[in-house]
Formats: C-alpha cells, structure tokens, sequence
C-alpha cells in the first residue's frame, strides 16, 4: 500500500514536466518539405471538382442530393431549371454559398458551367439553350446582394411550377 502510495506520488510530480512538452514550442520549424506558407484557395490552382469538394460538398454533399435535414436544397438533377425562369440565372450566383465562397469570380464560373453539364449534377434539368457564365457575369450578379432569399428562392420555384416543372428540390417545400 505504501508503495502504491509513493509511486502515485512520483506520477503526480512527473506530470508537469510531460504536459510542458505538449506545448508547441514557438521556434519550432516546419517539417522539411513544408516549408512553403498556405496559398488561399483562390490562387491555389485547384480543379472545379476539388473546389466543389472543398467549398461546397460539406453542405450539397459529393453528388449534389443536398439534405433536407439542413436545409440544403438537392441540385443532382434540378438545378438546372433555375436558368427556364425570370431571376433564376442571377440567383444561382447570389446565393450565399455561391457569393460568399472564398472563390474568385472565374472558379464561379468554371464552378457553375461544371455543376450544369448534361452529364454531370444538374443533368437533364440543364435548358438546351444554356449559355456558360463568364468570369464578368459572375463579377457583376455577385456584387449585388440576395436580399431575402427564402422569399425569392420561392417565387422562382413557384414560377417553375407555373411551367409544368416538376418540383424535386428534396425540400417537400409547398409553395
Ligand atoms: C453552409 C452550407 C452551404 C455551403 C458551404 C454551400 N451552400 Fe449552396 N446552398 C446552401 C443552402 C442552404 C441553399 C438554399 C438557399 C439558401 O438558403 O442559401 C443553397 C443553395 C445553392 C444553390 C441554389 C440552388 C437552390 O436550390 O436553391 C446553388 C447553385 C448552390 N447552393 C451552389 C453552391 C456552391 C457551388 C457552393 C460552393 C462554392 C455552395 N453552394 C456552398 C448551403 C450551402
């Protein structure tokens, strides 16, 4: 018992000196091969897809289904239809996620004429007319702020249904 006692002792006063060590030590260096401090993400030169990974997946997830849990609306096959109505095009850049990324106006962009190929998320929902944004579009709708979204976001939906759209926006959203 009493040697139980004296090495609990022991392990008490060691403690100090093993939590010291956690500290990190300020002139410490980077590991070699690091050395080079982190680019921001807009001049990192990433792919569309990793951008999307890195900005935008944590919410839409991979393929775009969204969560309705979060709010987050699905855009894997009906995001497109946004560019059939009155605003629609302008919105797609306003929305926070879009304008408020820590992406420039070209990776927009590229970001957005990526998310609209027949065959990648916005798919058969893509008019056959689409026009690709640009790097000056982007620049001009951006600057302009949302103001209130949801109001917005449902008078573009109700415009869709107005056209015989069908609404699979995963949001079960009755407008
Ligand atoms: C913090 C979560 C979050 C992030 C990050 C995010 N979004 Fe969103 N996004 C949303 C939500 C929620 C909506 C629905 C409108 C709203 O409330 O903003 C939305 C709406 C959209 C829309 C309009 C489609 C619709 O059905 O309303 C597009 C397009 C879009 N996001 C693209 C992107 C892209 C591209 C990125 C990455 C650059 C991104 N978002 C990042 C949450 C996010």
């Amino acid at each position: 018992m009493r040697l139980l006692l004296i090495a609990g002792l022991l392990c008490t006063m060691a403690a100090p000196p093993a939590l010291a060590r956690a500290i990190p030590d300020p002139n410490q260096k980077h590991a070699p091969g690091n050395e080079a401090p982190q680019k921001a993400i807009a001049q990192a030169g990433y792919s569309t897809p990793v951008n999307y990974q890195l900005q935008c997946a944590g919410c839409h997830l991979g393929d775009g289904t969204g969560s309705k849990a979060n709010d987050t609306p699905k855009m894997k096959g009906f995001v497109g239809n946004f560019l059939k109505v009155d605003g629609g095009r302008e919105f797609l850049v306003r929305v926070p996620g879009m304008s408020q990324s820590a992406l420039n106006d070209a990776q927009l962009a590229d970001l957005l004429n990526w998310l609209m190929r027949k065959d990648g998320m916005a798919g058969n929902s893509v008019p056959d007319d689409y026009k690709p944004y640009t790097e000056a579009e982007v620049a001009s709708i951006r600057k302009v702020s949302l103001l209130n979204l949801p109001e917005t976001r449902a008078g573009l939906i109700r415009a869709m249904r107005e056209q015989g759209i069908e609404i699979d926006d995963g949001m079960d959203n009755a407008y």
